[in-house]
């Protein structure tokens, strides 16, 4: 497994004559891997001939109060997850390097990154957009791959890839859960043993509302209602937005269906959370 710091050595693998016609897969993340991230290295893996991982804590989508300076980190362990889900190269940028003096260019992806995690975190998809199209220029993926724990930002990413006819086949993997049902994300880290607890009400949440609709509920009020009370029992839990859009264009919804995404995000003591279902799909 090869360790890159530099875009140009990174670009240089990934362009002829090196590449050979060989299919890159790419999985790009900011660290502190877990088994969600392990998953798209796995698939990755099966779906090409060459797997890159990027990891780069990304300054520019991170707001001025966010835990950008806290964010987890573990290089070493990292690259041994990476090592054991077969990686080939492993590229680590510095933020120098990415966003050197002068660097004024961003992609911004209009409406459907405006609501949820949108509202809450102004700018903060036209940070993701703008480092995964660098990243793209740099690594050149046939194929890229992202949790859907992430749903709007995977939806922006589409997006863009579409718009901007971006050559990457773009794939999305199934939220990986711990066996309680919390989903895995790096910020799980800054979870205190108690507020762990707390924070399996946004999976009671959603199991609550899964059940409802499977047992013929489509009332969005009736669903809201439910799903707030039971976030609302948990004294360290403050939800940021609880709502229900269509999947596709992420447009607010009057009458729930299968393809009705629940997308919640809520603050457990000072860590902030998402979460989501689509109702019609399998957990
Ligand atoms: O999901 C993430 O880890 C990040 O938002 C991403 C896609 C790597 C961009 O920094």
């Amino acid at each position: 497994m090869k360790i890159i710091n530099s875009i140009i050595h990174m670009q240089a693998l990934a362009i002829a004559p090196e590449r050979n016609g060989r299919c890159i897969t790419f999985v790009p993340t900011m660290g502190y891997l877990h088994e969600g991230h392990a998953s798209l290295l796995r698939e990755g893996r099966k779906r090409g001939d060459v797997l890159v991982l990027s990891i780069f804590v990304n300054p520019i989508q991170f707001g001025k109060n966010e835990d950008l300076d806290r964010y987890p980190r573990d290089l070493e362990r990292d690259c041994q997850i990476a090592d054991e889900c077969g990686v080939d190269i492993v590229f680590i940028p510095t933020a120098a390097e990415m966003y050197p003096h002068g660097f004024q260019t961003g992609v911004s992806v209009r409406e459907i990154s405006l609501p949820l995690c949108g509202g809450s975190r102004p700018g903060h998809f036209d940070g993701v957009s703008t480092v995964v199209a660098k990243l793209f220029n740099i690594v050149r993926p046939d194929v890229a791959l992202f949790g859907c724990k992430d749903f709007q930002q995977l939806a922006v990413i589409r997006r863009m890839t579409s718009d901007l006819n971006m050559p990457v086949e773009i794939v999305g993997m199934p939220i990986v859960r711990e066996p309680d049902g919390l989903a895995m994300s790096s910020r799980n880290a800054y979870l205190t043993p108690a507020e762990r607890t707390s924070a399996l009400c946004l999976f009671g949440a959603i199991t609550r509302v899964r059940e409802l609709f499977a047992a013929g509920e489509y009332s969005i009020d009736v669903l809201t209602r439910e799903a707030r009370a039971i976030i609302e029992q948990e004294p360290a839990a403050v939800i940021d937005y609880l709502e229900f859009r269509d999947s596709s264009l992420l447009q607010e919804v009057e009458v729930a269906d299968s393809s009705t995404l629940l997308a919640l995000a809520v603050k457990i003591g000072s860590t902030r959370l998402i979460d989501n279902t689509v109702l019609g799909e399998n957990l």
